[in-house]
Order: C-alpha cells, then sequence, then structure tokens
C-alpha cells in the first residue's frame, strides 16, 4: 500500500500565518503537522509515500526532506494550484499506478490508531474505505448521508442543508478503481475537483464504500481555534499535567503549569507559562502569563502581557508594557510581526 499526503493548498483560514509558512508544517506541541502524519503512515508499514505539494514545496521539502529519517521514500509531487483533493490525486496517478493508497491531507490530525483504519483494506475488495466522525457543524465538510442499515448511501460537500453530523475526515483509503471515477467528475460551484464528488461516482457505480466513524478527537488544523484545541490534546497526551522542558533552554523564577513543552535554546523569567502552551525553539517570555498558546521559533512576549488562545509566528514579539491592561490578548500574528501593547497613559493632572 502506498501513502498519498496533500500538503499543497494555500492555507486562507491561516492567514497571516501562512502568506510566509505552509499550513501543514505549524507546530503542534513543537513538531509540525506533517511530521505526525508521516509517522502515522510510516507506523502502519507505508513507506512508500507521495507528498502533494503547491506553492510551499520548497519548505515542505525542506522540513520532511527524503524521509529516510523515518524510513520512508518521499517522492514530491507538485500540483500547479490548488484544484481540489480529487486534482491531486489526478497528479499522483503515475507515482500511485495501480497500487492501493491512504490519502492523509496533511493538516489533519486524530487519535484513533490508523492501524485499525487500515487492518484488512487489501483484502476486503472494498473500493473506498471512509473516516467519519460526528461534528458540530457539518456545514463545513463533506458530511456522508448513511442509512438506517448504516450503508453511506451518498456523500455532499460543504451542504447548506446537511444530510446528517458525520463529516468526512481527512483520511481515505482507496484501490485503483477510484481513478476512473475521477476522470468522471467536473469541477465544482468552487473550481475543485472534489474528492467528495469521486467517491459519490463509486457509490453510483455500485463499488463498495466502506467507513467507519472514528471514536477519539479529530481535527482538521486549518484555523487558528482548531489548532489550538489540537495543541492542547496531543499535549495532554504528551505530557499529561507536567512539563517537558529542553536540556537547554532557560527557566528562571517561572512557573510552569502542565501540560507545557520547551524547545531548546528557549528562555522563560519570572513568568507563568500553560498550561497547554508549546514554547518552540529560541523563544522568549519576561514577565508575562502565558496560556493556551502555540509559540513558534524564535517568537517573544516581554514586559507584563497576558497572552491566551495565541499563534505567535516565528520571530513574532508582543512588545511593550502591558502593566496597566486588564485585559487578556489574544492574538494570530504572522512570522516577524510585532505587537507592541501599552497600558493607558497615566492620567494627567496638569489639563
Ligand atoms: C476537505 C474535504 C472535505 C473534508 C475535509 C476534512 O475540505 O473537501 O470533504 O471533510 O477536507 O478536513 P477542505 O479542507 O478542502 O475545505
Amino acid at each position: 500500500m502506498k501513502g498519498l499526503i496533500l500538503s499543497g493548498g494555500s492555507g486562507r483560514r491561516l492567514r497571516p500565518l501562512t502568506h510566509t509558512s505552509a499550513k501543514q508544517l505549524v507546530p503542534i506541541a513543537n513538531k509540525p503537522i506533517l511530521h505526525y502524519v508521516v509517522e502515522d503512515l510510516v507506523s502502519v508499514g507505508i513507506t512508500d509515500i507521495g507528498i502533494v505539494v503547491g506553492d510551499t514545496a520548497d519548505e515542505v521539502r525542506a522540513s520532511v526532506g527524503d524521509g529516510s529519517r523515518w524510513g520512508a521514500e518521499v517522492t514530491y509531487l507538485e500540483q500547479e494550484a490548488p484544484l481540489g483533493l480529487a486534482h491531486a490525486v489526478l497528479v499522483a496517478r503515475p507515482f500511485l499506478a495501480d497500487a492501493p493508497f491512504a490519502m492523509y491531507l496533511g493538516d489533519n490530525m486524530f487519535e484513533d490508531s490508523l492501524d485499525e483504519v487500515v487492518a484488512g483494506f487489501e483484502e476486503s475488495g472494498e473500493a473506498a474505505r471512509l473516516l467519519l466522525a460526528h461534528v458540530d457543524d457539518p456545514t463545513a465538510f463533506g458530511v456522508a448521508d448513511v442509512d438506517a442499515a448504516g450503508r453511506i448511501v451518498a456523500l455532499e460537500e460543504k451542504p447548506a442543508d446537511p444530510p446528517s453530523d458525520l463529516a468526512l475526515v481527512g483520511v481515505y483509503l482507496f484501490d485503483a478503481r477510484i481513478h476512473a471515477a475521477v476522470d468522471a467528475i467536473e469541477p465544482s460551484a468552487r473550481g475543485e475537483l472534489e474528492i467528495t464528488d469521486a467517491i459519490q461516482r463509486l457509490l453510483e457505480d455500485g463499488a463498495p464504500v466502506a467507513h467507519r466513524v472514528l471514536e477519539g478527537w479529530w481535527i482538521d488544523t486549518g484555523k487558528k481555534d482548531p489548532l489550538l484545541e489540537c495543541n492542547r490534546l496531543v499535549l495532554d497526551a504528551l505530557a499529561g499535567d507536567g512539563v517537558v522542558v529542553d536540556d537547554e533552554a532557560t527557566v528562571v523564577d517561572a512557573t510552569l503549569v502542565g501540560p507545557v513543552v520547551v524547545a531548546a535554546g528557549a528562555r522563560i523569567v519570572d513568568a507563568t507559562v500553560g498550561p497547554s502552551v508549546a514554547v518552540g525553539a529560541g523563544c522568549r517570555i519576561e514577565s508575562s502569563t502565558v496560556d493556551h498558546s502555540v509559540l513558534m521559533e524564535g517568537s517573544s512576549v516581554v514586559g507584563h502581557h497576558r497572552v491566551t488562545a495565541s499563534v505567535l509566528g516565528r520571530e513574532a514579539a508582543v512588545v511593550g508594557s502591558g502593566a496597566a491592561v486588564p485585559s487578556d490578548l489574544s492574538v494570530l500574528l504572522g512570522d516577524h510581526s510585532v505587537v507592541d501593547v501599552h497600558g493607558p497613559a497615566e492620567e494627567s493632572t496638569g489639563g
């Protein structure tokens, strides 16, 4: 079985971070999401992996390399524009040939074991095996209509009037029949070749499409709040209530409230950090309080601030003096951004 990871796309919903960086490379607990995806595939024995890349190809290549670090062999597949998930399958066809494959969206993370998902697929005769998850807002996803017997009868992408609350998770297993289905579909209203439409075509052709409903959490990390929620969940699993501080980090006069991870070269002085904070390499937190946040490499919070539910891009900084600011600061900062916050000016007495 081969692996196909989709790591193109524009990351529109995570701007401005994604103006300078791929959304799949945003770190969760200090590790890029894409690395978790590669590890997940390798853990079930899938080592022949194609990664579909777009505008951020160079950065993705620099981060993942040839895959040998994980015992995998990675082939990069260029997609000229983000024209849809089914278009990515089309682009990958020479790499995939007739092999069955697991397609994994590079910004998706889920708790259930991939092992159970993949088990028996190749012998099953199924043309596709899908993962579904109950969600609060099905209009944001592909949605499955499941009949009383538990069979999928139809799929619809981002339906205005969803037939169920079962969303398509961004992990799919296919055999070679998906290629003819991709050839048979037309671009959707949003101008993309939708994988949802290709699977719908399989259903219409009477091909067996199986599914399972996830038991654990699943997160499409493409927006700030889900990203922070994912960071919280992964930190919980990694550190529990504990703190993981790199030997080459400095922590002085600080309180760390787990789960917290602190990477090499970070400096935390006179501060309270946590819970649910990932402090990247070389970050500085001084005289401030930070919780439920992702601080990417080299970013800083300095000067009596209370930062919560925030994502700071590489080298981004919250500076100034927040001493008199009563409220929490919650921000999504692109790489190298600076927010200079001052408390209200001292009341003037001189008129
Ligand atoms: C894509 C799929 C959608 C699926 C979702 C999962 O949506 O089109 O069916 O539910 O991924 O993350 P997109 O991220 O392109 O909006």
